[in-house]
């Protein structure tokens, strides 16, 4: 559990370098990831490579005790390399090149692009092949952002027809498969394919699907190639990526095969925006379940524990509004991801720059080179984290989570959804978190895994959107819950086979027996149109549900109807979720979004029926996560709170408090010894 951060020496001087390493050991950092970016600097002429810079940062570092993490500098070629090989450049759907001039600009698919990367990746391994300073790689920076995960150049479209006719015998199957007798959109050969061109209407959703699974299949492909040179170079180091906030456009249970190591990039101010309107509380320290739900994402991959390979450090550039964040916020952030799993927090970046585009992002240290406020809380955390490790002797790092909830995600669920949303407000991952946030507001572990995962271990399983299904994964969920499992579905599960198109037995299709009910039919909502549900054996209208943006009218034929549409109208007395006996297990299916209060509804009921020991629902923006027999109590919000163990105990005696005690300031934690959530409440006190 440690503290690192991002380097840029070729941004500054060398003389600055010896005393910015020294200031870094100062602060308890053991990791320092650099070369990012660098490629003009490291080739400034074609062949000419210049390692001494590096090598002068790699050797400053370890005199300091510290550790190099280097990163391949592929997701920024240089000028003289785009200008000889103009054709390695991203196009957009209308053709459009992305010049040179930021970064990202390369297409995954071009043949020259790859030469070059392997030329470049290949002498940067070769230098550093038999380098013990060196532990480990990051392989390019943040595929697919600035939208750059599609491309629509000539060899994206060669690449795409290459991937097809991998995949169908010839245009007969294909269009078979994808249904193109609509609208005339039959093929004649697989090489008329193109890649998605400006249309009137929006693509056929079968090509769009394949076109999504083969633009993640490229960039798997493309990492690949680094992975696999890194390795045969060295194969002691520790190969991994940079993933982002909620990506859609990878399949990274994929990708994560050929990484030793997975992380992610965590901005919790700038990520809160994205997600929508945030509150006072979210705008200085970020939401502790968005941020929780990308860790549990990312360490579920592997299994094990990750990196946060870029923390915020202070104010960012980038989003709309760039608050400066709570005090200690950094601090929090740091242990909330190692509550998570987290084994280092790498802090982007050393210093506020003094050129180009990221002059209005913080660093630890200021412009000027003093240490700003994330300078301090990242000293503090790196001090903590050491003497939190087990025993507390700082030289044995804890297990990963052992969750006892898994929640399902399959990115192919995206892509077939993108398109036909059929709800202005639908949102793949709301739909998610409206049955995480429930579970981590009782101190839930919870894994985020693909359907396919091997689910004997987990007490209950949710299953949010399983939009398209087939007949093998239904037999994998129906062993589960026959063999005693506690699962939970979610509205817009079993709609479509593996091309994206409708079957003609009734929604959940293959799942329909496993439910022991068929969706009769499906509407969206608009906020303005009363929704709501209520409890089938509930007392009246006190029990009124809110769900929001899509219901299912259920046709129960086994199952036990348990929540009823309380609208008036059209949806009056229709069943809105069902319960099923299925062998030892038990299967609910609920047909709408749950708003949070049917959220804790379903997810109460599911906890109880696993069994599974967890808090009183905690207080928004509190929230309490177990690793390997050690509880954080995280506290994002500016009010003071208390924390009582089981049985209402504040004193020190019934909790063993490693870390701070019962009584948490504004965004301030603590960490006690052993798993202590199982009865655990919070009470809040007004700031004031
Ligand atoms: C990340 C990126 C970094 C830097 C940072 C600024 O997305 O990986 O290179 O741009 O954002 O917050």
């Amino acid at each position: 559990m440690s503290i690192g951060v991002c380097y840029f020496p070729e941004h500054w001087p060398s003389e600055r370098w010896e005393r910015d390493v020294e200031q870094m050991a100062e602060a308890g950092i053991e990791y320092v990831r650099m070369a990012e970016f660098s490629w003009a600097v490291l080739e400034p002429e074609r062949g000419e490579f210049d390692f001494e810079w590096l090598d002068e940062a790699v050797e400053l570092i370890d005199d300091h005790g510290m550790k190099a993490v280097l990163c391949t500098p592929t997701a920024s070629p240089p000028r003289w390399l785009v200008d000889e090989r103009p054709d390695i450049l991203q196009r957009d759907r209308d053709g459009t090149v992305k010049h040179a001039g930021s970064r990202r600009h390369y297409c995954f698919n071009s043949p020259a692009y790859r030469e070059e990367t392997e030329r470049v990746v290949r002498e940067m391994a070769d230098h550093y092949a038999d380098d013990p300073r060196v532990v480990g790689w990051q392989t390019d920076n943040e595929y697919g952002c600035h939208g750059t995960a599609d491309c629509y150049c000539e060899d994206c479209a060669d690449a795409f027809r290459d991937w097809l006719d991998e995949r169908y015998a010839d245009a007969d199957e294909l269009n078979e498969a994808w249904g193109t007798t609509f609208w005339s959109q039959q093929y004649d050969a697989i090489e008329d394919v193109d890649v998605p061109k400006p249309t009137p209407a929006q693509d056929h959703p079968s090509y769009a699907l394949d076109f999504r699974r083969f633009t993640s299949d490229s960039i798997i492909e493309y990492n690949r190639l680094q992975t696999d040179l890194l390795e045969e170079y060295n194969d002691d180091w520790f190969v991994t990526h940079n993933f982002m906030n909620l990506f859609p456009s990878i399949d990274i249970y994929e990708m994560g095969e050929d990484l030793d190591l997975v992380s992610w990039d965590s901005y919790p101010t700038g990520h809160v925006q994205e997600a929508g309107e945030s509150s006072h509380d979210e705008l200085r320290a970020g939401n502790p379940d968005l941020l929780s739900f990308n860790h549990d994402v990312y360490r579920s991959i592997l299994g094990k524990p990750f990196w946060v390979m870029e923390q915020q450090p202070g104010d960012v550039n980038w989003p709309p509004h760039s608050a400066q964040p709570a005090e200690g916020a950094m601090r929090l952030w740091a242990h909330h991801a190692t509550a998570h799993g987290a084994d280092a927090v790498v802090y982007f970046r050393w210093r506020r720059c003094l050129e180009a585009q990221e002059q209005y992002h913080a660093g630890l240290r200021k412009q000027d080179g003093s240490a700003d406020r994330g300078y301090h809380d990242a000293q503090t955390a790196a001090g903590e984290l050491l003497e939190i490790e087990k025993g507390g002797s700082g030289d044995d790092s804890l297990e990963s989570t052992d969750a006892p909830v898994a929640i399902l995600n399959d990115y192919e669920n995206i892509w077939a959804i993108a398109g036909q949303e059929h709800a202005p407000d639908f949102d793949y991952w709301a739909l998610l978190q409206s049955f995480y946030r429930p579970l981590r507001a009782r101190g839930v572990s919870v894994d985020i895994v693909h359907p396919e995962s091997d689910l004997e271990e987990y007490e209950a399983v949710v299953a949010p959107a399983l939009h398209l299904l087939t007949a093998d994964l239904a037999d994998h969920l129906t062993e589960y819950a026959e063999s005693g499992g506690q699962l939970l579905f979610g509205p817009r599960t079993g709609v479509k086979d593996e091309y994206n198109k409708f079957r003609p037995a009734p929604q959940p299709g293959p799942l329909a027996e496993l439910v022991g009910a068929t969706v009769d039919q499906h509407e969206s909502a608009p906020e303005h149109l009363e929704t709501t549900v209520a409890p089938v054996d509930g007392d009246g209208a006190d029990d009124d549900l809110p769900y929001r943006t899509w219901a299912e009218w259920l046709n129960p034929t086994e199952a036990e109807p348990i929540l009823e549409y309380t609208s008036e109208g059209v949806t009056a007395g229709k069943t809105a979720a069902v319960r099923n006996t299925v062998g030892d297990g038990t299967v609910v299916y609920c047909g709408v979004q749950p708003e949070a209060d049917l959220g804790d509804e379903l997810i109460g009921a599911l906890l109880e029926r696993a069994e599974i020991p967890h808090a009183a629902t905690l207080p928004d923006g509190v929230r309490a996560t177990v690793r390997d027999g050690v509880t954080w109590l995280c506290n994002f919000t500016s009010n003071e709170v208390t924390v009582e163990g089981e049985g209402g105990q504040t004193d020190e005696e019934s909790i063993d408090w490693r870390l701070g005690g019962p009584e948490l300031e504004p965004f301030d934690l603590a960490v006690a010894a052993g798993d202590v959530i199982d009865g655990l409440s919070v009470s809040v006190h007004r700031g004031d």
